[in-house]
């Protein structure tokens, strides 16, 4: 590991600015491949320039879709049709990006040659199973390393069925992949969800003219239809306001303005969490960009108390739950987390590693299978192991804001998959996290 990937995180003041964070991540996903098998060209702004979104981007590259980049955040896509995708020369990269290799199992498992999908040590450690399962039952054939890892090897030309299915986990990554091999089924395609997830997928089929009826977890399309270019504005990523949200939260004195922050409602489960928590978060000119909620968060610092994460909110937040940790090690009393065993199968194990790294602080936590209970305390500082999960590099850099000491924060690399520049906007904010060179 080299130095530059290590962090220190060092106590600070309060937490003040106004402020944007980058795109929505799972929007630029979905953007760049509707956009790819759209007729036309479309263009995407507010695209997110993270490593995740920019292997999606290069996949597409490879597969024959042209992609300008006139400015950062912006690409124009020039669509090649449903069937218009090239054969690709080599394997396709997805990186550290599960949204990316599960959306493009189902998406490429509707072509006509055969495609590998290859990703990072990290991605190549995560359970596959979950989209090669519905997959294969719509006809496609879908080979994997033992226990269902990648790489995933797909092969082309299979004539695909629609299917009606109900995923085992809340997952709006199973529920895309199958809707997008419905689009090169015969017949409808039919996802039925017992707790709703995100609708991105739904909505922007239904944005580029693609026939869907969609609802709180349930889905609908068939196939043989065309998709047909539009410019997609992406908001900015809750999921990366929420470390600077936590952040003003926690540190006396603060109060910061976040900009246009995408707030659809499969996503806020955070903001109802942290208010129940004691949290003082204001929204400001609501407001409907591109076909999704946005406004600008006003976030005061408030004095947190423990509670029962509420169930129905698990999967709205299922992103936020390293920083949740942090606000719950924070706040006075227990907080209890429940129905959260998907933390399992994140970038890392993301109980666990939470778990170690605020016992290495010194706050009292039980893991349980799905989920934790944490007693609020105080961050003594120390060195703690991200595991290599940008999420939880970014949640300890918060922690240290409030710390006794400096928290030293190993392997902190992949926060640019998710959120490139979040060392330099944190600071801007009064975050002290710097680069360790030693
Ligand atoms: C995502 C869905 C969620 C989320 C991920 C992005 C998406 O994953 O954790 O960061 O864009 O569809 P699951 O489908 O595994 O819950």
């Amino acid at each position: 590991m080299t130095g530059q990937h290590n962090w220190t995180s060092a106590p600070a003041g309060p937490i003040r600015g106004d402020i944007t964070v980058p795109g929505d991540k799972s929007i630029s996903h979905r953007a760049v491949m509707l956009a790819a098998l759209a007729e036309g060209s479309s263009r995407i702004s507010g695209f997110l320039e993270g490593e995740d979104t920019r292997s999606t981007a290069a996949i597409f590259a490879s597969l024959g879709v042209a992609i300008d980049a006139p400015s950062p955040s912006q690409r124009i896509v020039h669509g090649v049709g449903l069937h218009g995708l090239k054969v690709p020369s080599r394997d396709l990269d997805c990186g550290n990006s599960g949204t990316g290799m599960r959306l493009l199992a189902g998406l490429l498992a509707g072509q006509g040659f055969d495609t590998t999908l290859t990703g990072d040590e990290s991605l190549s450690r995560r359970p596959m199973r979950r989209v090669i399962d519905p997959l294969s039952i719509m006809g496609a054939m879908i080979e994997a390393e033992e226990g269902g890892l990648p790489p995933l090897r797909i092969r082309g030309g299979r004539a695909l069925h629609g299917i009606a299915y109900s995923p085992p986990v809340a997952s709006a990554q199973i529920k895309s992949a199958v809707l997008l091999a419905g689009l090169y089924a015969n017949g409808e395609t039919e996802v039925r969800e017992a707790h709703p997830t995100r609708d991105y997928t739904e909505r922007m089929l239904a944005a580029f003219g693609w026939p869907i009826a969609f609802s709180a977890g349930y889905a609908r399309l068939s196939g043989g239809h065309r998709l047909r270019a539009i410019d997609v504005h992406v908001p900015a990523d809750l999921s990366s306001a929420a470390f600077l949200i936590v952040a003003a939260t926690l540190a006396p004195g603060s109060e910061l303005i976040l900009r246009a922050v995408g707030l659809n409602p499969r996503r806020t489960g955070l903001l109802h969490v942290l208010r129940a928590m004691g949290a003082d978060i204001r929204e400001e000119n609501r407001r409907e960009q591109g076909g999704e909620i946005v406004a600008d968060l006003i976030v005061r610092h408030a004095v947190l108390h423990g509670i029962e994460v509420p169930l129905e909110h698990v999967p709205d937040m299922i992103d936020e739950f390293p920083i949740l940790f942090v606000a719950a090690a924070a706040a006075k009393g227990t907080t209890t987390i429940r129905g959260a065993a998907e933390l399992r199968v994140k970038e890392s194990d993301r109980i666990a590693t939470m778990g170690a790294g605020l016992r290495a602080l010194g706050i009292s936590i039980e893991e349980t299978p799905d989920g934790a209970i944490i007693e609020g305390g105080r961050f003594e500082g120390g060195e703690v192991e991200s595991q290599g999960d940008h999420r939880v590099a970014m949640s300890f850099a918060v922690a240290g804001s409030i710390a006794g000491n400096p928290i030293r924060i190993a392997d902190c690399a992949n926060v640019a998959t998710s959120f490139p520049g979040f060392l330099a906007l944190a600071e801007s904010t009064g975050v002290v996290v710097t680069p360790d060179l030693r």
